[in-house]
């Protein structure tokens, strides 16, 4: 089957077998089938992939479904099945009142792909509310529990991009919020638009509203132009090197990771290369953001591969920085 609608990119590609799995218990009969000893893939709302070629094997897209939570002393748990659309996840948090996921609203994708790049935007990781997951594991045929600790979250990553890297079908995510809710508005962007709008004490609707319209304005919305967010990740270097880089390009972007290292905007580095708006055939990179990669309509995605490539080249030329690429390559 054609996989377009199901990757943001809007890749025309083609899959040998797709599966939906509405309901995780159907996962040990696969197991069975030995549908697993074959080569597959995982996919959720395919917002964080890119797809070069055909793909030889079975897709299996988790589409199971439901929300719940309970209260336990100053705490809420909240578990999402791995199919729920994330967006919704967090709106089911706001309409409650429950905080601590708001500033994530509206990043694309399921519930189930939230802890494998450790989502973040705004000021907020998932690893700052995730407490465990429930995994199918594909070698075992058994399911699991991953706590935080055991998931080795850190800035876009986890084990289950590492180590575990398609080994396991996540069914669920629950999630641990403070009942206390603390609004973190230290992100720039929030604080500017708060002030434009006038809130000095903003709610957690507040937020949530306020990132999602930061969003729009700043990056395409998949649906009318294909893409999948930051291309790249921002890169974290030695602060010495950053010392040097400074002296020569004093007013680059960074944020203080710890005493050791700095992370650096990449949209600022590919825009000084010249990248931001720039046409390359059926690609091009988005005039509002450079560090996001668009599809002009009729991309493939080996097209869109070499478009990064030569991004990449560029920024290493000029600041000796090699970017890494945060979407996943199929
Ligand atoms: P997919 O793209 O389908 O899959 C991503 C990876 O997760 C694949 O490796 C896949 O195998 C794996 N996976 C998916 N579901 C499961 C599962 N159930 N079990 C095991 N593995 C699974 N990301 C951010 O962190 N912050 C942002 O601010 C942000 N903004 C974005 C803005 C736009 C416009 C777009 C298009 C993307 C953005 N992204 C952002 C990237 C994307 O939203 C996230 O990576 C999201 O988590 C991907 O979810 P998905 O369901 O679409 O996953
Ligand atoms: N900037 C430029 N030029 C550009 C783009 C950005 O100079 O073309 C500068 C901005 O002016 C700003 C800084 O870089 O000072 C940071 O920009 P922005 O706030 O847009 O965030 P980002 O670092 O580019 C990251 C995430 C986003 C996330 C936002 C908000 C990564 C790889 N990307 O982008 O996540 O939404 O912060 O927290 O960490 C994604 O992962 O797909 C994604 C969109």
């Amino acid at each position: 089957i054609s996989l377009k609608t199901y990757n943001t990119f809007g890749i025309e590609v083609f899959c040998k077998d797709f599966i939906k799995i509405n309901n995780e218990n159907q996962l040990p009969a696969l197991f069975k089938e030995r549908q697993f000893s074959n080569k597959f893939f995982v996919l959720g709302g395919g917002s964080n992939v890119l797809f070069t070629e055909n793909y030889d094997g079975l897709i299996i897209q988790m589409g199971n479904r439901g929300i719940t939570h309970f209260i336990e002393g100053n705490f809420i748990y909240i578990t999402a099945k791995a199919g729920e659309v994330w967006n919704d996840f967090v709106w089911y948090c706001v309409e409650r009142g429950f905080g601590g996921v708001e500033n994530m609203a509206l990043i694309p994708g399921s519930v189930g792909a939230s802890p494998i790049q450790n989502i973040g935007a705004y000021g907020t990781e998932l690893m700052d509310v995730f407490y465990s997951c429930q995994a199918f594991d594909t070698t075992t045929g058994e399911f699991t529990t991953f706590h935080n600790k055991d998931c080795k979250f850190t800035y876009r990553d986890s084990i289950f991009k590492s180590k575990y890297k398609g080994r396991f079908v996540i069914t669920s995510v629950t999630y641990k919020l403070h009942l206390h809710h603390k609004i973190n508005t230290s992100y720039g962007a929030i604080h500017m638009e708060l002030q434009k709008r006038g809130i000095s004490s903003p709610t957690i609707k507040d937020i949530a509203e306020v990132v999602s319209h930061i969003r729009v304005e700043k990056l395409p919305d998949p649906s009318t132009i294909g893409n999948a967010g930051s291309f790249f990740k921002n890169p974290i270097i030695p602060m010495k090197t950053f010392n040097e880089l400074q002296k020569k390009y004093p007013d680059i972007i960074f944020y203080s990771v710890d005493e050791y290292y700095v992370k650096l905007a990449a949209g600022w580095l590919i825009e000084t290369c010249g990248w931001k708006g720039k046409i390359d055939g059926n690609v091009a990179v988005w005039k509002n953001q450079a560090l996001v990669i668009t599809n002009l309509g009729n991309a493939s995605g080996s097209e869109i591969y070499s478009t990064s490539s030569k991004i990449m080249n560029d920024v290493y030329k000029k600041f000796g920085i090699m970017l890494e690429r945060e979407v996943n390559v199929l």
